[in-house]
């Protein structure tokens, strides 16, 4: 039990000698006491003194003490109280102990049991004291709890709500509960009109919806109950279908179905960038079997010279063989002529070889690729184009330079365009400088294929690198030599730049990082 040390108590009675007495008794006990002679007067004592006690009289004129009971509880509920009763009083004492007092005694009041109800009451007061901790305890760590509660709902909302894929989630019975904002972007549906209403069938065609069930019930997607990166199709609030990639799961309690929770990707978009990639790697294709119908033409030319004049060693060999033994004095004469054969035979398949490497429908191939290999490839293949169309060749291309990571084949066709359009800017002849060069920091290589040609007007200059953009007469090009160079470079990793001074010179320049690698997107087709 807690000590009486200090504990303060209110004596309220309107006899001074009861008040007297029983203060001393109680001082000796070791209670801090005070006195009070009425009802009012001990009513004010309560506010200043705190008592944790009161002993109250309950026969005072004014205020009784039962009038003081009800007061004191009502305005210091903590505050223990007891009646003193005159003998016989039995009613006022069940009153009062209704009225929550602590305690009666009887008057003349004896010293033993004024300490017992003191005692009881201090007992009451400290068990209700250790009740309010508790209970402040226990509602300070539930509103922590509803407080922590909250956040995490709230964090759990904010994460669904905030979900770049679609989250759609079904109770038991199949009524959606959940229905996130990319959901109502992807179908065009407010949330309002679906939660608690609208059923998953609802999003379904009714084939679909049936294929989607089955699935789901069945192993082969991730396990029963589950599917993971499923491709369905969903119809929006118009009921247009939109294709989707879906995961779902169907959450179980003990062993009963309690609901599905669906995400969903919505794949128009990968689908139109699978569509724009086919088409670049159509446009890819075209552009290069344009270059190779050019090419052939150009490569027959070159092939038939050196052709006519093997054949013509070759025959005049015959005809000297056939008038006999070849005499001794022919022999360097003819080793001359088998040399020249070999010359022109070794060029011929050169070109030939070139031709087939270009032509060749090759996946896209990343490796080491040699700027000089290509360049010389390059005008093996244009050599008979430029001479046809009186263009001089001049070339500065530096020993030594590193290889660039990239596809031999695109590269090569780039080239071929930028060489292809120099020609057809000059048609009166001039001269076309192809160079190549490195750059440290960052280690590059620079080529650049510069002519003498009509050049192009500034109008032109921003549509340059647009798809079908030619300003050549009709048959002549179609303009897709520019877009197909400017889009393999750049998934080099490289950049492709014109600048012109018309009626002077052309210089098309690309920049190729040494250490890049080609991003393998479209132009497999290529
Ligand atoms: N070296 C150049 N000098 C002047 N104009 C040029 C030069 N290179 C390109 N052009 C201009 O850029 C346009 C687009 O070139 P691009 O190579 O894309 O298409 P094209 O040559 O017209 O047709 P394609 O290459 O498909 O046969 C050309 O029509 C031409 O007007
Ligand atoms: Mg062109």
């Amino acid at each position: 039990m807690t000590t009486t040390d200090g504990w303060p108590v209110l004596i309220i009675d309107d006899e001074q000698d009861i008040r007297e007495v029983t203060a001393l008794t109680l001082v000796d006990a070791g209670y801090r006491v005070e006195t009070a002679a009425d009802g009012a007067e001990g009513l004010a004592r309560c506010e200043q003194f705190a008592p944790r006690i009161v002993i109250t009289d309950i026969r005072m004129p004014g205020m009784d003490g039962i009038q003081v009971l009800e007061t004191i509880k009502q305005r210091f509920p903590d505050t223990e109280v007891i009646v003193a009763t005159a003998f016989g009083e039995m009613e006022t004492a069940v009153r009062a102990l209704q009225l929550d007092a602590s305690d009666f005694i009887t008057k003349p009041i004896h010293t033993e049991a004024l300490m017992v109800a003191l005692e009881r009451a201090r007992h009451r007061y400290a068990t209700r004291q250790q009740l309010k901790d508790y209970t402040r305890h226990l509602e300070k760590g539930l509103s922590r709890t509803t407080r922590q509660l909250e956040e995490t709902v709230a964090f759990q909302d904010r994460l669904i709500e905030s979900s770049m894929d679609g989250i759609l989630g079904c109770d038991g019975s199949g009524k959606v509960i959940t229905f996130n904002r990319s959901m109502e972007q992807m179908l065009g549906f407010d949330r309002a009109e679906v939660l608690h209403r609208a059923t998953l069938e609802r999003f379904f065609s009714q084939v679909e919806f049936r294929r989607f069930q089955e699935d789901l019930a069945a192993s082969g997607h991730g396990g029963p109950n589950r599917l993971m990166l499923y491709e369905t199709c969903l119809l929006d609030h118009r009921r247009q279908p939109v294709p989707m990639q879906l995961s779902a799961v169907v959450l179980m309690e003990g062993d009963q179905p309690a609901g599905t929770v669906c995400f969903f990707r919505d794949l128009r978009r990968i689908h139109r960038l699978e569509q724009e990639m086919a088409d670049q790697a159509r446009l890819l294709h075209q552009d290069k079997m344009m270059s190779l119908g050019r090419l052939a033409a150009s490569v027959a030319h070159e092939i038939n010279n050196p052709l006519a004049g093997i054949l013509n060693y070759i025959r005049l060999m015959l005809r000297t063989m056939k008038k006999g033994p070849l005499p001794p004095d022919k022999h360097a004469q003819f080793a001359g002529y088998l040399a020249l054969v070999e010359t022109e035979t070794d060029r011929c398949s050169k070109i030939v070889s070139s031709l087939l490497t270009f032509s060749r429908r090759s996946p896209v191939s990343v490796g080491p690729v040699s700027i000089t290999e290509i360049l010389d490839r390059s005008i093996v293949l244009a050599r008979h184009r430029l001479e046809l169309g009186n263009v001089n060749l001049a070339t500065r291309i530096a020993n030594h330079l590193p290889d660039i990571r990239g596809d031999a084949n695109q590269l090569q066709q780039c080239l071929l365009n930028l060489i292809f359009n120099a020609v057809d800017a000059m048609p009166d002849g001039g001269t076309l400088t192809l160079s190549a060069a490195s750059e440290p920091n960052p280690n590059t290589v620079v080529i650049q294929v510069t002519d003498t040609g009509h050049g192009i007007h500034e109008k032109d200059m921003r549509h340059l690198f647009e798809p079908f953009y030619t300003t050549k007469q009709e048959g002549h090009g179609i303009g897709l030599g520019l877009s197909t160079t400017y889009g393999i470079i750049d998934r080099h990793g490289g950049s492709l730049t014109a600048a012109s001074q018309p009626g002077r010179e052309t210089i098309f320049e690309i920049r190729l990082p040494v250490q890049a690698s080609i991003s393998t997107s479209p132009g497999d087709a290529a």
